[in-house]
């Protein structure tokens, strides 16, 4: 069993790339496995104590449609001694007030679910008015990624921040 468990939604297919580069960075399909949330369960979050949970925003600050239909699952999973992060992909030039929004919205269903929260990465660079995503000021809950603005630094990004997961999910302790 893989050490990560992948769970996106994409309805243009911008975040099921980026989640596919994510888990190359991780190591491959023996340490992250993805899950269209399409066809996923509570139980294979279950699965899993590192989680990643990535959702592009829609519809002016809503869930990606497909996480829309699948976050009431969230409510059967166990998160204690879980790790969870977020991967937000949005477009702040046509939405700065609503920028990666999903990742807060999802957030707020677990935030007191006893899951650790993981993953926090610097708003620095980004230009936008507000998100849902930024609950610590100067910090996103997870990785953030623009593919309509910002697509030249997505692979920096997912590189840096995998980096870093990598550390706080123990992967290089674990594989060592
Ligand atoms: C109708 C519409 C509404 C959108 N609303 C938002 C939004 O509120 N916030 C945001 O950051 N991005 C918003 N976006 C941008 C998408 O999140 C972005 O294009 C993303 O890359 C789509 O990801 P996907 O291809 O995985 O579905 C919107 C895009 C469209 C077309």
């Amino acid at each position: 069993m893989a050490k990560v468990g992948i769970f996106y939604g994409s309805t243009e297919g911008n975040t099921e790339r980026v989640v596919g580069k994510i888990q190359n960075a991780l190591g491959g399909e023996d340490v992250a496995t993805l899950y269209n949330v399409d066809s996923a369960s509570a139980e294979d979050l279950e699965d899993y104590d590192n989680i990643i949970l990535a959702c592009p925003t829609w519809e002016i600050g809503e869930l990606q449609e497909d996480w829309d239909n699948f976050i009431d699952e969230l409510d059967d999973v166990d998160f204690s001694g879980k790790k969870v992060t977020f991967v937000g992909v949005g477009d702040a030039d046509g939405y700065p007030d609503t920028f990666v929004d999903a990742p807060g919205i999802i957030y707020d269903k677990i935030k007191d679910s006893g899951a650790t929260f993981v993953g926090a990465w610097p708003t620095d660079g980004y230009d936008f008015e507000e998100s849902k995503a930024v609950v610590n000021e100067g910090e996103f809950l997870g990785l953030v990624i623009d593919e309509d603005n910002q697509s030249d630094l997505t692979d920096s990004r997912v590189e840096k921040w995998s980096e870093q997961i990598s550390k706080e999910f123990d992967l290089q302790a674990e594989s060592v």
